[in-house]
């Protein structure tokens, strides 16, 4: 029995939740799920998006599976998301990106992964105002986190049999900054003879992507590199309701989606779940149950390779009917 922590969101995210939940249970696989309530929905009850409940619950658990939870644009509340990865610690951004059965793309053969580094980069916040007519933020590369990230990549290509992880900087123009992450993962790499390197310039990464990104295995990047090519790669193999995602750290792992709430269809059963039941397929894997992940994984493709689609990916299907025609083809 795992006990696992599961952050059920706002928006769409209890209706998802509860169809994943649903799913994992019909497998047979025994799990004990802490729900825990953050975002919008607590602010008025407990007066934060994040109680430390929580966090409580995640560092006792050591991993969760988190819906997606709303956060206002330019004003109100922190991000949810950045909270938990800087109070967690959670430096490792995985995304794979693998075309689905019957989810029509213009590639059918892409499979990679990024790994974005999560917790620095032009994403450390430090902003500062000039005048009226200037602003600066300042970007932030240490030796330290890149060494991690640059470990993290390369062990997951072991461990998951990738051949190859390939380097993304702009570090022709950023000589410094980039040019140490560069460097870095020279380093690290060497560490690594099993596993090919490929070193490649972000813009230069990003016209390829769209024309043959079946050439790329595993990506490491900096944290804003990683944020807009994960999108990318997102919409490569179908979309944001089949796109899953984690966050790592030493201590503990979080998987999520990489969509948001969306508050425009939130309780009307229309919701794709496919997205959270990838994220939670690959938690399966991360704790050691490959044949429950497995199991899952075939019921989802069958179910999508017999034409059985919620309405974003063209189908006529209710979230709790898609629900069921999985469970039903477990
Ligand atoms: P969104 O991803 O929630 O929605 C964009 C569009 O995609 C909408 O039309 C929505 O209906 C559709 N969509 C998204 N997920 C879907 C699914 N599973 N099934 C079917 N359709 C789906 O992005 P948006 O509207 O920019 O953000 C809404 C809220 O979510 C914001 O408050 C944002 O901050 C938050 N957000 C939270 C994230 C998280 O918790 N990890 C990540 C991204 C956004």
């Amino acid at each position: 029995m795992h006990n696992i922590t599961l952050i059920n969101g706002d928006g769409i995210g209890p209706e998802i939740s509860q169809s994943v939940m649903k799913i994992i249970e019909a497998s047979g696989l025994e799990i004990n799920w802490d729900i825990q309530t953050a975002g919008q929905d607590v602010i008025e009850k407990e007066g934060t998006p994040l109680p430390d409940r929580v966090l409580d619950s995640i560092k006792k658990n050591k991993i969760a599976l988190k819906a997606p939870v709303t956060t206002p644009i330019g004003k109100g509340f922190r991000s949810v998301n950045v909270q938990l990865r800087k109070s967690l610690d959670l430096y490792a951004n995985l995304r794979p990106c693998k075309n689905l059965p019957n989810v029509q793309t213009k590639f059918d053969n892409v499979d990679l992964v990024v790994v974005r580094e999560n917790t620095e980069d032009l994403y450390a916040g430090i902003e500062e105002k000039i005048s009226d007519e200037e602003a600066h933020s300042i970007k932030i590369i240490t030796k330290k986190a890149t060494e991690r990230i640059c470990k993290f990549a390369f062990d997951y290509a072991v461990k998951n049999n990738r051949k190859e992880v390939c380097v993304v900087t702009k570090a022709n123009i950023m000589k410094l900054s980039d040019g140490l992450f560069l460097d870095t993962y020279r380093q690290v790499a060497k560490s690594y003879p099993q596993i090919k390197q490929r070193e490649i310039l972000v813009d230069n990464l990003c016209m390829q992507l769209v024309q043959n990104p079946s050439q790329f295995d595993v990506l490491v990047l900096p944290n804003l590199y990683g944020d807009i090519v994960s999108d990318l790669c997102a919409g490569l193999i179908g979309g944001l309701g089949v796109a899953q995602g984690a966050n790592i750290g030493y201590e503990c792992a979080v998987f999520e989606p990489v969509h948001g709430s969306a508050p425009d269809i939130k309780g009307q059963n229309k919701a794709n779940p496919t997205a959270l039941l990838l994220s939670a397929i690959e938690m399966l894997r991360y704790i050691n149950e490959f044949d429950y992940a497995d199991k899952i994984e075939k019921a989802l493709f069958k179910t999508l390779s017999e034409g059985e689609k919620t309405a974003d990916l063209g189908g006529c299907l209710s979230t709790s009917e898609f629900t069921d025609i999985i469970i039903s083809n477990l």
